[in-house]
């Protein structure tokens, strides 16, 4: 009985090894590789596991690589990766997600050998036993750099306190903690209240916090497709912070509405339950449009779901106007990364001024679509004004009958025409939004 414990343990720390190395050392993303190899997990216990383990290991690579190089007498070399990647955590485990030590140290010594590197059992065995001895003054230690501090790149600190600077270390907290798991309840299946009914009834404690007219909040993360009422398309999974964007957009029955960067389709969902309008919901990437239409029929909702790219109009556009424009543009995604961790350690800051340029390219492209007396949204998850601000002003600049709109306070800061919600406040993502009217001329 213990033996097959023990070897579950090792075998789900042989397997999250594998899959660090990959996430860390080749740059797959944490979703990709995580939903390739859950799907084989039968134990919800032993993929819950996983799930926490290669979130958190991505979430505090940066401390603890650093940590576990103050450890090592030399760098393991390239073959010795995947052990590289069940020291840092074995460390993770120990240090963040506070599990028994010794039991920790054990299964990582049985996961080297299942890695097939008997050799290296003693080095885990070692390392970490030395750490359990010395934590203290290497964790002062790496506390004394700002990379291994904060967990962030130094680029990434850098961007951020450049542009928040009063904000930045409670922006970089922030982003190292979990998110709260947040439905959006859809209007058209069921009440607020019903669902917390339900929720309750199933032994759920949620919340239902008063700045969101549609969300829940659970008090702990859980497979949602076993919870009451999913199956029949009484709720999605969605962050306060983006529910917030159709809210904005101000939908009414009968309008036309584009959503002009539609995949997979939560904001077309949730304009959708808020209003009967003819909604275009039009992506670029054709393969992330099979997901979109399934969110879409498990909540008993239709679109006009076109593939194609908002920046070429004439490729897909009717030519009839619209009375509302969706631009949840593709961002750094830099205020989603309490959610997606391992953009630390993938995302370059080169990246950000191409993003800028497509994101005022997708815009100057929508503009002329929008109806005199519509309104255009510009929303992103990301922090960065070059791709929040200094887009909404460039359309400014550029369309006389363009008027920025005011963005209630209690969106955010005030960030240029707009409103940026900083990562954490009201237990929400970062998201920036921008609302744009077109004069009737
Ligand atoms: C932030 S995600 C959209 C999330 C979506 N609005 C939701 O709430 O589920 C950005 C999307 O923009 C799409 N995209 C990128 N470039 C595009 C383009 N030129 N035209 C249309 N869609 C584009 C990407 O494929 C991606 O699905």
């Amino acid at each position: 009985m213990t033996n097959q414990a023990d070897n579950a343990g090792a075998a789900i720390r042989a397997d999250a090894a594998r899959l660090l190395a990959r996430i860390v050392f080749d740059g797959v993303s944490l979703r990709s590789a995580f939903e390739a190899r859950a799907a084989r997990n039968a134990d919800p216990r032993d993929r819950a596991l996983l799930s926490a383990t290669l979130f958190s290991a991505s979430r505090w690579w940066l401390r603890f690589d650093s940590v576990l190089s103050g450890l090592l007498e030399r760098a393991l070399p390239t073959k010795a990766r995947e052990i590289h990647a069940l020291l840092v955590i074995g460390l993770v485990q120990i240090e963040i997600m506070a599990m028994p030590e010794y039991a920790v140290v054990a299964a990582c010594v049985d996961a080297a050998r299942l890695l097939g590197q008997p050799r290296h059992a003693g080095l885990v065995n070692a390392v970490l036993r030395r750490y359990l001895r010395e934590r203290g003054t290497l964790l002062a230690e790496a506390d004394r750099d700002a990379v291994s501090r904060h967990a962030h790149p130094r680029w990434l600190i850098e961007r951020i306190s450049s542009d928040w600077p009063r904000d930045a270390e409670a922006i970089l907290a922030a982003n190292n903690c979990e998110a709260a798991l947040t439905l959006r309840v859809n209007r058209r299946r069921s009440s607020r209240e019903d669902l917390l009914e339900r929720l309750a009834a199933a032994g759920i404690d949620a919340e239902a916090p008063a700045h969101l007219a549609d969300g829940l909040v659970l008090p702990e993360s859980t497979d949602v497709s076993r919870l009451p009422g999913f199956a029949e398309g009484c709720f999605s999974v969605q962050d306060g912070a983006a529910q917030q964007v159709a809210e904005l957009l101000d939908v009414a029955n009968g309008q036309r509405v584009l959503d002009a960067c539609a995949a997979p389709g939560g904001k077309s969902a949730h304009i959708l339950e808020r209003a009967e309008v003819e909604l275009t919901a039009l992506d670029a990437d054709g393969a992330r449009l099979p997901r979109l239409r399934e969110n879409l029929g498990r909540l008993g909702l239709s679109a006009n779901v076109l593939h194609g790219d908002a920046s070429r109009p004439p490729t897909w556009w009717d030519g009839k106007p619209f009375d509302r424009i969706l631009l949840d543009a593709p961002c750094s995604a830099s205020g989603i990364i309490r959610r997606q961790p391992d953009i630390k350690l993938h995302r370059r800051a080169a990246d950000i001024a191409p993003l800028a340029a497509i994101q005022a390219r997708l815009a100057a492209a929508l503009w002329p679509m929008l109806a005199p007396g519509g309104k255009l949204l510009y929303a992103t998850c990301s922090i960065f004004r070059a791709e929040n601000e200094a887009v909404v002003v460039a359309l400014l600049d550029a369309h006389a009958d363009a008027c920025a709109l005011p963005v209630a306070e209690r969106y955010g800061r005030a960030a240029g025409s707009g409103r940026q919600n900083l990562p954490g406040n009201k237990g929400m993502d970062g998201f920036y939004y921008a609302l744009v009217e077109k004069a009737r001329l």
